[in-house]
Order: C-alpha cells, then structure tokens, then sequence
C-alpha cells in the first residue's frame, strides 16, 4: 500500500471518529445522521478492500439477498421469536421447511451478521426483526420486479437487441417472466400478492417521496364547482388523493377523479382509503383520456415505469383534451445530473427492468415538448430528488 493511500485511510478514519459523534440514538433521527457516516464507511471499506476481497463480499452480498428472499417466503424470519431464540429444529419443523436447507441458508445471514447464530440457536438483530416486518413488505416487491430479471440481465442481452426495451412489453421483466407482449401490471394482475407488494412499497417510501408540502395544489381550485380539478391518472389505491385532499380541503373531493385499472380500483374499493365523493373511472392511460378539461392531470411514480416514447404516447393521449389553464403534474424523481442518490438508482435499475426510467430534467423537457406541452415549473422537495414537473401546452 502506498504512503498516499495509507495517509487517505487515516484521513477517512478520523473523519468518520468524528461524524460517529454526531449520531444520535431515536431510531427516525439515526436514519437521517447516519447517512454521512455510512458514505465515508463504505468509502473507506472499498479503499482497504483488495479487488478479490471485493468480488467475495460482493457475491456474499448477491447471495445473501437472494437468501433473505428465501428466508421471508418461507416464512424463516417471520417465524423467529421477536425476543429469544429458536433452534433449528423448531424453526424447521414450524415453516414445514428441511432442517438441512435451512441450516445452509441461515449460514449465508449468520455469516453477514443478519441474523444471530449461538448456542445452536438463531436470534434476531434489529435489522433481521425489520425485514420480517414492514421492511419486508418493501424489500419483497424491489426482489420480485426488479431484481430478479436484473440478475438475468447478461442473458437477456445476449439473447436481445443492447438496448433499452422498446416498450413496457418487451422487457427485461417480461422475458424473465415467459409473458412478452404483456406489460408489467398486466402480467401482475393474476397474481394479487404481488400487485398489492408493489402498493405497498408506494405508501411506504413517504420520507422519499413526500405527497405534499413542495406544491401548491390549492392554485388548482377552480371557481366552476362542476370542473374537474385533479385527475389522478394510474392513481394506484387511492392513497395520494386522500393526502392531497387531507392536506388542501379546499379541493372538493366530487372534483377529484381516481383513474387506473379495473383491478387496482378494485383494490381502492377494498382499502376505502378514498373520501367520499371522489369517483373511480376505469381507464386504460395509453388510450385518449375520458376527463376534458380538468384543471390538473396528475401522475405520481407512472411516468418511471415507461419508456420516453411509450410516455409520449400517454401524454398526447392527454393534451387533446386540455383547456389553456389545465396542468399535467408529474409526481417523480427529478435526477440531478452528477451521481444519483441510492434511492434513484436502485429505482432506475428496477424500471430499466420493466421497461420504463429515471429522468433528468432535460429528459422530461424532451419528453414533455415532444408531447406538445411545455414546462412551467420545477417543484422539489427540499433536500430530495423527488419532486413535481408542472407543465401545460405549448403555445402554438
Ligand atoms: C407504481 S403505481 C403508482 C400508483 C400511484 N400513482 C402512486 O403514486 O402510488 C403505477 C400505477 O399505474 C397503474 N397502471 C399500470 N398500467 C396502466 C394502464 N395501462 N392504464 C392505467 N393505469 C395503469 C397501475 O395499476 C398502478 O396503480
């Protein structure tokens, strides 16, 4: 090792001494500290790191979370008591599971410090105890639709044109699945658990993708009590709409369209997470949109899981039907242009596997003007990289 290189990692080392001083314990407030921690950590681990250290514990890391998946569809992790221990036997015997398997797949977890091993008996740590609970419901659905095919990846481009997929039927995702010419959502609506894993994992990443609080949806409101004001376009289960109303009562829910799949608004029924007054309408985004000229046609997390011209497509299904006020408002990552955050890029490897992307802004200016309509404004979140591009059309 060089004098260079040895004076870098005392340099790191100091340098995260210091930052470990400013973690606090809450465990809210320790996800926030922690992150600057984190980044000089493994900054340091990969200049210590020799390239063959690296490759083991980067295959280690891809097994262990192909174990992890295992372990929570066997229901392993959810069976370990959430306090003390559990023997393998038990644990064997409780998930219908041969005690032999399981004894080599917990080794990967145990090995990695996932899980505990002592005494012949496995025991939780906090982060084990996290994805058997809520954690898992986020981390089953970025396994399922992403990484799964993106593990195939290789194959699929040997096999393929080296490119990106042409559209939402043809993907990495959807050969991975035996099901070309189907989309994502249509090849997942047989298969409830999944669909629900994926509205799951929208709810649950609010600290990424805020619903409210960067864009006055109050300018909006229309005085025509008859107008309509925000078409939720492939709105999910309803979940935006309602804090987007709970935030802005002005808006009146009967001026409130929920559009998506007939499943999905099943799934919206069921959940009844919708208040009153707002109405459900079946509709297929990549046909002309039914709702004329609301005051805002609104899409949260849509637009990443197309392609730039399945996207154009979707929008000059809209622009027809658009007054000279209305808005379309897209709720999504608005990549900076240097290194994306994890969160992004973990996102956009999920969606280059089912066909659709990440943007920069200059992407969703290109996409937007192709579709004849032009950007107003850029609203960020604070701190984020999510945000709302609000655009209307283009004057002529
Ligand atoms: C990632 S979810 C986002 C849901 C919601 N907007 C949110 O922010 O949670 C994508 C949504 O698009 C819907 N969708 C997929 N294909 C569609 C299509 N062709 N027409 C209408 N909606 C569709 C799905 O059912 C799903 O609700």
């Amino acid at each position: 090792m060089t004098p260079d290189k040895i004076a870098h990692i005392q340099t790191l080392a100091a340098e995260i001494t210091d930052l470990s001083r400013t973690l606090k314990g809450s465990s809210e407030q320790f996800m926030v500290d922690s992150l600057p921690y984190l980044k000089k950590s493994e900054e340091l681990v990969t200049l210590v790191q020799s390239p063959a250290e690296h490759a083991t514990s980067l295959i280690i890391k891809t097994m262990e979370t192909a174990v992890i998946r295992t372990l929570l569809s066997l229901n392993v992790l959810q069976t370990i008591p959430t306090t003390g221990f559990i023997s393998l036997q038990c644990l064997a015997e409780a998930t219908e599971t041969q005690a032999s398997l399981l004894e080599r797949l917990l080794r990967v977890v145990t090995r990695t410090g996932f899980l505990i091993h002592e005494n012949g008996a496995y025991h939780h740590t906090n982060t084990s105890l996290a994805y058997a609970g809520p954690l898992g419901a986020l981390f089953t659905p970025c396994y399922d639709e992403g990484i799964r095919a993106l593990i195939r990846l290789p194959e699929y481009l040997s096999v393929k044109e080296k490119e990106e997929a042409k559209n939402s039927r043809y993907s990495p995702f959807t050969w991975n699945e035996g099901q070309e010419g189907k989309t994502t959502f249509e090849i997942l609506s047989n298969m409830p658990i999944r669909t629900e894993g994926i509205h799951t994992l929208a709810m649950n990443v609010q600290h990424l993708r805020p619903y409210t609080g960067f864009f006055d949806y109050a300018k909006l409101i229309s005085e025509d009590r008859e107008r309509p004001v925000f078409v939720d376009v492939g709105g999910g289960n309803g979940h935006v709409i309602k804090e987007v109303l709970q935030a802005f009562p002005q808006i009146r829910p009967e001026q409130c369209i929920l559009e998506d799949r007939a499943e999905t608004l099943e799934l919206a029924r069921t959940m009844g997470l919708l208040p009153a007054g707002v109405k459900l309408l079946e509709h297929d985004y990549l046909t002309r949109q039914p709702v004329l000229n609301a005051k805002a046609y609104h899409l949260r997390a849509v637009a990443y899981n197309l392609g730039d011209a399945e996207l154009v497509q979707l929008l000059k299904q809209i622009v027809p039907v658009m007054g000279p006020d209305s808005k379309v408002l897209i709720a999504e990552n608005i990549l900076f242009d240097d290194n994306g955050t994890a969160f992004s890029t973990v996102s956009d490897m999920i969606m280059l596997c089912i066909g659709g992307k990440e943007r920069t802004e200059r992407n969703f200016r290109e996409v937007l003007e192709e579709a004849g309509l032009m950007v107003d404004g850029i609203h960020r979140s604070p701190g984020l990289e999510y945000g709302i591009v609000e655009a209307s059309l283009k004057m002529s």
